[in-house]
């Protein structure tokens, strides 16, 4: 494997979701030719790789946009819906092909139609304010948002909220708490995302990684396309 920059140069920082997001991340990475860090019993938060060019630190995943707005990372993973809500100013080389779900609304299954009459005012409960809060101000409808940190499906089943803003992959735990979605809000995958000062003062270390990246992602497209096309 080639270093990413010669000489004895600061690593190069790369935020990552803590849990699945950031074991995936580090996946692609290393499938194109970047160290590895040596992991540890998981605990620690920041990890480097033998030859110290590259040290990623585990971030809480709504936090990442904020570590890299900051130039406390050069770079991070994270997924749109954590980078839009963010309203972080960051430069977004590439999307990353894993992290798929949506961000919707849902409303109870028995009066899936309430959601966007212009004269109610829906109470909505979601880890998404921001993004909830430009949805139905778009439309018009004067929504009051509930800002949850998490088990958002609660909100309808005891009475706190008319509706709710979540992430979707499965349907499963909308399915089994009585819900149905009614729109899509933002298609959701994982970015790849830079600090804008890094992205020209540590350029050649920077375009490295995205160069690989997307080399890595073409062929592998390729390959996917070609093995379709024989079967
Ligand atoms: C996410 C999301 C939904 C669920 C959707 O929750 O907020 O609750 O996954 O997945 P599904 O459509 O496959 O059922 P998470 O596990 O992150 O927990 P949280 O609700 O406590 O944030």
């Amino acid at each position: 494997m080639t270093h990413l920059h010669d000489g004895a140069c600061e690593p190069l920082t790369i935020a990552l979701p803590k849990g699945r997001l950031a074991d995936q991340a580090i996946d692609l990475f290393a499938a194109a030719g970047l160290p590895r860090p040596e992991l540890d019993n998981g605990r620690k938060l920041i990890v480097e790789s033998a030859d110290r060019t590259v040290r990623y630190v585990l971030a809480k995943p709504s936090d990442v946009p904020t570590f890299v707005e900051y130039g406390a990372a050069d770079l991070g993973v994270c997924g749109l819906d954590t980078l839009r809500e963010s309203q972080r100013h960051v430069y977004e080389p590439l999307l990353l092909p894993f992290g798929y779900c949506r961000l919707s609304l849902a409303a109870p299954a028995d009066r899936p139609d309430t959601p966007l009459r212009y004269e109610s005012q829906p109470r909505v409960a979601t880890k998404y304010p921001n993004l909830t809060a430009d949805f139905f101000r778009a439309r018009g409808v004067n929504a009051e948002i509930i800002a949850l940190s998490g088990s958002v499906e609660l909100g309808p089943l005891v009475g706190l909220a008319d509706l709710i803003v979540d992430l979707v992959e499965t349907g499963d735990t909308l399915r089994a708490n009585g819900l149905v979605e009614t729109r899509t809000i933002l298609e959701v995958q994982a970015v790849l995302i830079a600090n804008r000062a890094a992205y020209h003062l540590k350029r050649q270390a920077v375009e490295k990684v995205i160069g690989r990246l997307r080399h890595h992602l073409t062929e592998r497209e390729k390959k996917e396309t070609w093995n379709g096309g024989n079967h």
